[in-house]
């Protein structure tokens, strides 16, 4: 741990607020905000990354969204105390917190309407695995360190994380992982699919700025259709991926305020002015 996050994290207020959200260049920074907890995710978390989605997503500042957390933890997963044996007694509490952090974590953000990068920083367990996954591309630093350690303290990796995992890893390291608990580090989430691509921690905000970057250049209305028709096609049949595809290719050319993909054939086959291998057309 680091002399400097170390401070951050002893002097953490009380009343500071759960989720910090910084405006940089089109770049949304969401920041889960309890480094003295290691970013477990509590209440105030859920209902702060709830409320904060919803206003992201039709907030003209934030073009990409970016989630990471403060201090040297990406998040510890669900809050052990909070999230789990405070509402060991309150059924109806429990159902809503459940409901609303299912909200965030995948229902809205497999979907969101703005591409997303988590940028994992530090230790990610558990149940952040699943807003890890759900987000469209991910960047760690090689130094953090990835577990399901639901397994060591009694429970199965739960919410919806087992399904998340399958969704990225292959089953062998899947298995290995969800049933030794074993930690590994952000090379090895590379490796095995997890996370895009790993980089010293020094590197890792600048990496990620040059990614939003890369991904703000693009048609944002062919972006959009593009990643959330890849998700709901990987899971179709080959017949349904074909009609639904067709379909999207026509929605989003009918809703492109940009007329991209007539002015993209102009400039390559008349004008000869761009190649569309080689970068994305004049916008
Ligand atoms: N739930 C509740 N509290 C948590 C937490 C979690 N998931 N993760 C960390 N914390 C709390 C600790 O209880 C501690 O609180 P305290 O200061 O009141 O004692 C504080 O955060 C700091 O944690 P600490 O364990 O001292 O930090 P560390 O840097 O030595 O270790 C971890 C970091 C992440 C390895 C360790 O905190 C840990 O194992 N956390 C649980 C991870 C987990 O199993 N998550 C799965 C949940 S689904």
């Amino acid at each position: 741990m680091s002399e400097q996050s170390t401070t951050a994290q002893e002097t953490h207020p009380n009343d500071a607020p759960p989720v910090l959200v910084e405006f940089e260049d089109g770049i949304a920074w969401v920041t889960l905000n309890r480094p003295h907890k290691r970013n477990a995710i509590n209440p105030g978390i859920v209902y702060s990354m709830l409320k904060t989605m919803e206003d992201l997503e039709t907030d003209d500042r934030c073009k990409v969204l970016v989630l990471t957390g403060a201090g040297d933890a990406f998040s510890a997963g669900m809050d052990l105390r909070e999230y789990f044996r405070g509402t060991d007694n309150n059924p109806k509490e429990r159902v809503k917190l459940f409901r609303a952090n299912g909200q965030w974590q995948w229902r809205m953000l497999r979907h969101y309407s703005k591409p997303t990068i988590a940028m994992v920083n530090g230790w990610c367990f558990g149940g952040a695995f699943t807003p890890l996954v759900s987000c469209d591309l991910a960047i760690a630093a090689e130094e953090a360190q990835f577990g399901l350690s639901e397994i060591n303290w009694g429970i199965i990796p739960a919410g919806v994380v087992s399904r998340a995992v399958a969704q990225l890893v292959r089953e062998r390291e899947a298995m290995y992982y969800v049933m030794t608990g074993e930690k590994f580090d952000g090379k090895r989430a590379a490796q095995i699919g997890l996370v895009n691509e790993a980089v010293p921690l020094a590197q890792l905000r600048d990496r990620v700025r040059e990614l939003a970057k890369v991904l703000m250049a693009k048609n944002p209305t062919v972006l959009r259709t593009a990643k959330i028709a890849h998700r709901i096609a990987s899971e179709m049949t080959w017949e349904q991926a074909a009609d639904y595809l067709m379909a999207k290719v026509d929605q989003s050319t009918f809703q492109d305020p940009e007329n991209g993909r007539n002015t993209a054939m102009g400039q390559f086959l008349d004008e000869k002015t761009f190649k569309p291998g080689l970068e994305t057309y004049r916008r």
